[in-house]
């Protein structure tokens, strides 16, 4: 999950390469560098850090005045600097990359671009090589030398020996890749040749047409800032790029057709507006995409649910549906099993996307497997979709992203959120647009199945307004929360349709705040977790009654467990109603939300948690949107 760039063609390549690499920090921000062709020299600056504390190195490396010296070593010094500035100002070939560490720890020396010994080739490369240890061992042996850690060192290494061996660029590539086992997407320079030499097989990687130039980005938005003719590398696929020409070769040197594609021009550049954080932002765009998905969905009750038309399938055909996603979305999907159950009769099953591939997957061609992902590029549900594929069941995918990866392999069963960017690392607004999307769903699989849900989409069509009010109570929420912003451990807790909703409150505190924070179902608590329970561990829980029996059992559960956690000395918080009266013996903090069902509580009750989780992170002095160790989008397994 990182982010590569390359730019060739007639303009200086160093800010072109900056700003990319600025469009997918969101992959990831251990470090970053750039390496740039000039006078058949190729010239690296990298450091550790985010791409700030790259572009500060390069300008302080711009305005250092060569001091003139009659010293050999300082001579060759100025002249090493005079080469470096001339790059930098002049080069129009580079490569650059921002790094979310998988092999070696974030540090100067394994950033990215990775040289050759001779310093005449540079690579950069996104994804993992599993088989890397055994091609570095061979290298040793040849009295081959390693200075990083990295799998990416010992693959421009790897090449480089080929290229010793007189082959051309991209027969010297071809040789290397027929030995990888594992994801890359790979761009790399020569010092002798003026191209760009690109590899890709399971991360993404794309090429945007210019004129007399071309752009190579991780993802289509940050190509889509200069051009709309975009080609998307198919994995094991060669590229060769001049700045007027394109080669596509497979892996057995044939040349491939070019598939240009004409992109409408999104806008990459989300602005914080009025706002401290674009975490902030998206919170409180929360109730404008609600409204839209709504409003796309149906406009009155009577009328079928609209959003699911491309589907190319009854929801009364199938016999089981299976989701697959990571963190949030899979909490996402654990409230569509309870939808999908209660109201479609439809047996649903959750996996933890990386965890479906560890087992045998049995599916049948009237299974459904739905892959949910913000980003639509995350390996894990990747891959998990693909082995359901293979083991003929039908794919749906539920993404943020058209045309992303996710996207592309489910066409045309799709559905896409429309939540827009997301900047922020943690997810807030495609998180409750994926949990509505659910409740879409779970209607939509009902009327396939002639139920009749009139009653739920009257009372769906009232979450707009319920969102706006609670989302109101953002200052409210500030003080209390403030309180608990120094424990070291939290729980939350619930069940039922919010359980999920405690395994997100839960994942927002501790990737926002670095707390350690769990979500259990409440009933599980005394099954164990309660030992850990005293004055240091607060429990926070999510009790909202309903009208049925089913909700009523519940929302008594959860306070009777709520109350064996008190009775070990534990502060106690709970989410709950307006009208609710029953809590106020029971809890320490109440944070109160607009009266709702428990059906229907789940995006609202989310809302607070997602402001204790940015509260209690800016409290601390956190880097709320960009937490360290994360990535926005894991396009690693
Ligand atoms: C959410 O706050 C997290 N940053 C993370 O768990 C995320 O939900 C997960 O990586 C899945 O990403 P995706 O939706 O893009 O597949």
């Amino acid at each position: 999950m990182c982010g590569i760039v390359g730019y060739i063609g007639n303009k200086a390549a160093k800010d072109i390469l900056l700003n990319g690499l600025k469009s997918l920090e969101y992959r990831g921000y251990d470090s970053a560098g750039i390496a740039l062709l000039d006078e058949g020299r190729i010239n690296v600056i990298k450091s550790q850090g985010k791409i700030a504390s790259l572009e500060s190195k390069i300008n302080q490396l711009q305005n250092v005045t060569s001091t003139s010296s009659n010293k050999p070593e300082k001579e060759f010094n100025s002249i090493l600097q005079e080469r470096l500035v001339n790059a930098i100002n002049k080069s129009n070939c580079g490569i650059g990359h921002t790094r979310w560490a998988t092999h070696g720890k974030p540090s100067d020396i394994n950033s990215h671009p990775h040289l050759n010994t001779a310093g005449n080739i540079a690579l950069v490369h996104n994804g993992i090589i599993k088989n890397f240890y055994e091609i570095k061992r061979e290298l040793e042996e040849d009295g081959v030398e390693f200075i990083s850690e990295t799998d990416t060192e010992v693959v421009v290494k790897f090449y480089s020996k080929f290229k010793d061996q007189g082959l051309s660029d991209i027969d010297a590539f071809r040789k290397v890749l027929q030995r990888l086992d594992g994801s890359y997407a790979f761009a790399l320079i020569n010092a002798d040749s003026q191209k760009i030499i690109l590899a890709k097989n399971q991360s993404p990687l794309v090429i945007g047409i210019g004129d007399n130039e071309n752009f190579i980005a991780s993802d289509s938005a940050t190509v889509l800032e200069h051009t709309e003719k975009v080609i998307k590398l198919k994995d094991l696929q060669i590229a060769e790029l001049s700045a007027n020409d394109v080669k596509l070769f497979d892996l057995d040197g044939n040349t491939v057709k070019l598939e240009v594609h004409h992109m409408h021009q999104v806008s990459s550049v989300a602005e914080k507006g009025p706002y401290k954080h674009f975490l902030l932002k998206e919170i409180h765009e929360q109730p404008a995409v609600i409204s839209k998905m709504l409003l796309d969905a149906y406009s009155v009750a009577t009328e079928p649910i609209a959003c699911f038309n491309n589907l190319d399938f009854k929801f009364s055909q199938i016999d089981k549906i299976s989701f697959v996603a990571c963190g949030s979305a899979y909490h996402a999907a654990l409230v569509g099993k309870y939808l999908i159950e209660l109201w479609a009769k439809i047996p649903v099953e959750v996996n933890i996307a990386s965890e479906f591939c560890s087992f045998p997957v049995l599916h049948g061609k009237n299974n459904l497997v739905i892959g949910i992902s913000q980003s639509g590029e995350t390996a894990d549900t990747i891959a998990a979709i693909k082995s359901a594929q293979s083991a003929g069941a039908k794919i749906m995918a539920i993404t943020n992203k058209q045309d992303s990866a996710i996207f592309d392999l489910a066409k045309p069963n799709t559905y896409v959120t429309p939540a827009g960017i997301e900047v922020s690392v943690a997810s807030t607004k495609a998180f409750t647009s994926q949990v509505l999307a659910l409740y879409l769903l779970a209607i939509k699989a009902a009327e396939d199945k002639g139920l009749d849900l009139i009653d739920i989409k009257d009372e769906l069509h009232k979450l707009p307004l319920v969102i706006d009010q609670v989302i109101e109570r953002a200052d409210d929420y500030h003080a209390p929360f403030l309180k608990y912003a120094n424990y070291r451990d939290f729980l939350f807790l619930s069940r039922g349709v919010n359980y999920p909703i405690a395994l997100e409150g839960a994942l927002k505190l501790k990737e926002l705040s670095y707390i350690h924070a769990t979500g259990y179902p409440s009933g599980e608590m005394k099954h164990g977790p309660i030992a850990i329970l005293d004055q240091n561990v607060p429990v926070l829980s999510i009790a909202i009654d309903g009208a049925s029996e089913l909700e009523h059992n519940v929302y008594k559960k959860t306070l009777s467990n709520a109350e064996e956690a008190r009775a070990r000395m534990s502060p106690s918080l709970v989410i709950a109603c307006d009208s609710n009266r029953d809590v106020e013996n029971i809890f320490d903090e109440i944070i109160r939300i607009p009266n709702i069902s428990q059906f229907f509580s789940p995006i609202i009750a989310t809302i607070p948690l997602q402001f204790l989780a940015y509260y209690i992170a800016e409290h601390l002095g956190k880097d709320v949107d960009q937490p360290r160790n994360l990535a926005k989008s894991v396009t690693v397994e």
